[in-house]
């Protein structure tokens, strides 16, 4: 087993040791199994062998239960007695109870180091997806992107994407002549989807300081590659956001990391959980993306392991790509599971010891039917294989251990504080705010071209009380809710004087909450 990383025992009474080759590891793999039947634990053994082996590993905790990685199990676990049995039967004499070293993440900042990412790195396609827009709107998209890299204005966070639509719907009219009809109707339902992606959180994904992807590729001291995990529960209230984001990161792995061919290990491992997710309804471009990620990943030296329920959830194209598979039990109440069942059954190597549609059929809790890359990165034999016990906690930590081991990491404080660096949001406010002392220039020479008292006058008018009145009735009527909309129109109000400045404020809040 020097090579491989140690699954579980198959054969005969389960005496024989099943091993995934770490040399194939970046071959990518599958866990798939019905509700209860053992995938979670799959991934966590998977992860503390991968880790034990110096492989950092990257994956995302759906029930919180993952959490566990980072304690040692315990003999006065209910289920000690469970797993020794388990390990007796599988031959797994240095079975021993481990916590293995664990940096967590949390895209919203709570039971983790912040993850962010700024607009501009994940880019229009990402975002079209992530917002769920049509064909039109995402051009728009793609031209709105185009324009703040000729303008100069860094894409940060999302208050810079709403003000740069905000300023784009402003000058449809000379944009349209450029680049083709830019309707008010399009820009209006992206600025709505925002609202809706920044009411989801999504808010606390983009902005500085962006993930660096080197912190997801630490070892410890003892040579212990770091489990990353990333807190999901939450999130899985936003699948799209949730996929989006694991999408967006292969990609910038992908991007990233320098070519090293097939390594004698992976640099990575990176576990996909309700992978399904990623494909519902996902528009064929997408699913082109995401398998050609996982077929040129692989010589990056970072091994993707989808876990979904069904085999039958992954696109053709990316299945095929999936060496290393652990297929737990699968139902077959109606015609349509059996039919599932039957072609998920044959993708395997047939084992002449037994019929692999049933083994998958009756296999227990924590059993799976399992097939690895072999020699020369062929499919192995289909095996029935009781998968090992856990060394880790079955089970979540308490939050407060959570938070000692947060504060303790490697990366505690790097990420914690939101840096709002100038970008196109400021650079934007500070435009119709230049636009705006214009404006009020050209009023004022106007002005001294009459005479004396008139002038006089005219100066009266623009005072500040006066101007501050009308912004803190303002302020008041957006007090309920501070999004990203309210913060940009009370920065502006702050920043701009006199009536042309008033024009402009309502000209961004009267697009920016349209249809509101
Ligand atoms: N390898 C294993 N060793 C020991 N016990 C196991 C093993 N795999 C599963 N079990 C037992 O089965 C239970 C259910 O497993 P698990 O949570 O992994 O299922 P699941 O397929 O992830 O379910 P769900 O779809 O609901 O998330 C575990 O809590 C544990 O008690
Ligand atoms: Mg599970």
């Amino acid at each position: 087993m020097q090579d491989s990383i140690f699954i579980g025992g198959g054969g005969e009474g389960y005496g024989e040791k099943q091993g995934l080759k770490l040399k194939y590891a970046n071959r990518h793999g599958l866990i798939a199994g019905a509700t209860g039947t053992g995938k979670t634990v799959t991934l966590q053994i998977m992860a503390e062998e991968f880790s034990a082996r110096g492989v950092p590993v990257f994956l995302s905790d759906v029930k919180g239960d993952l959490s566990g990685l980072a304690a040692a199990g315990s003999p006065d676990f209910k289920l000690h007695d469970a797993f020794m049995d388990r390990a007796g039967k599988i031959g797994f004499g240095d079975y021993s109870y481990q916590a293995f070293p664990v940096t967590f993440w949390d895209l919203f900042g709570e039971q983790g180091h912040p993850v962010r990412t700024t607009v501009a790195e994940m880019g229009p396609l990402l975002i079209s997806r992530l917002l769920e827009l049509s064909e039109a709107q995402e051009g728009i998209l793609n031209i709105a992107f185009r324009l703040a890299d000729e303008q100069g204005l860094p894409l940060l966070d999302l208050k810079d994407l709403q003000a740069l639509l905000v300023w784009v719907g402003e000058n449809r009219a000379n944009l349209s002549l450029r680049y083709g009809n830019i309707s008010v109707q399009s820009v209006g339902a992206i600025q709505r989807r925002l609202l809706v992606l920044e009411n989801q959180g999504g808010a606390k994904l983009f902005g500085e300081p962006a993930l660096e992807l080197a912190d997801l590729m630490r070892t410890d001291l003892d040579g212990h590659g770091r489990i990353n995990i990333l807190a999901a529960d939450k999130l899985m209230a936003s699948p799209r956001l949730y996929a989006t984001f694991l999408l967006w990161l292969l990609s910038e792995l992908f991007e990233d990391l320098p070519e090293v061919g097939d390594p004698d290990k992976p640099k990575l491992v990176f576990f996909f959980d309700e992978a399904h997710l990623l494909f519902d309804d996902a528009p064929k471009a997408l699913v082109d993306k995401v398998e050609q990620v996982a077929r040129l990943i692989r010589s990056k030296g970072v091994g993707v392991y989808f876990i979904t329920q069904n085999p039958a959830d992954v696109p053709e194209d990316i299945l095929g790509q999936l060496g290393n598979r652990v297929q737990h039990a699968l139902r077959a109440f109606t015609a349509r599971d059996r039919k599932e069942l039957r072609l998920a059954a044959e993708t395997y190597r047939d084992n002449p010891r037994f019929d692999t549609e049933e083994a998958i059929r009756e296999v227990g809790v924590g059993e799976a039917v399992t097939s690895f890359l072999a020699k020369k990165g062929v499919p192995g034999v289909v095996e029935r294989t009781l998968i090992r016990p856990p060394s880790s906690r079955l089970g979540p930590i308490d939050p407060g251990e959570r938070k000692r081991l947060i504060d303790a990491s490697p990366v505690a404080g790097k990420y914690e504080v939101l840096n709002d660096r100038h970008s196109a949001y400021e650079i934007l406010a500070k435009r119709a705010q230049q636009a705006a002392e214009n404006a009020e220039e050209a009023e004022r020479r106007e002005a001294e071209a009459d005479e004396m008292e008139r002038e006089f006058k005219a100066a009266r008018r623009y005072t500040g009380a006066h101007v501050k009145r009308s912004t803190s009735r303002k302020s008041r009527s957006n007090a309920r809710g501070d999004t990203v909309g309210e913060a940009l129109g009370k920065a502006l109000v702050k920043e701009l004087r006199g009536t042309t400045g008033r024009r402009i404020v309502r000209g961004i809040l009267g697009g920016l909450f349209k249809g509101r």
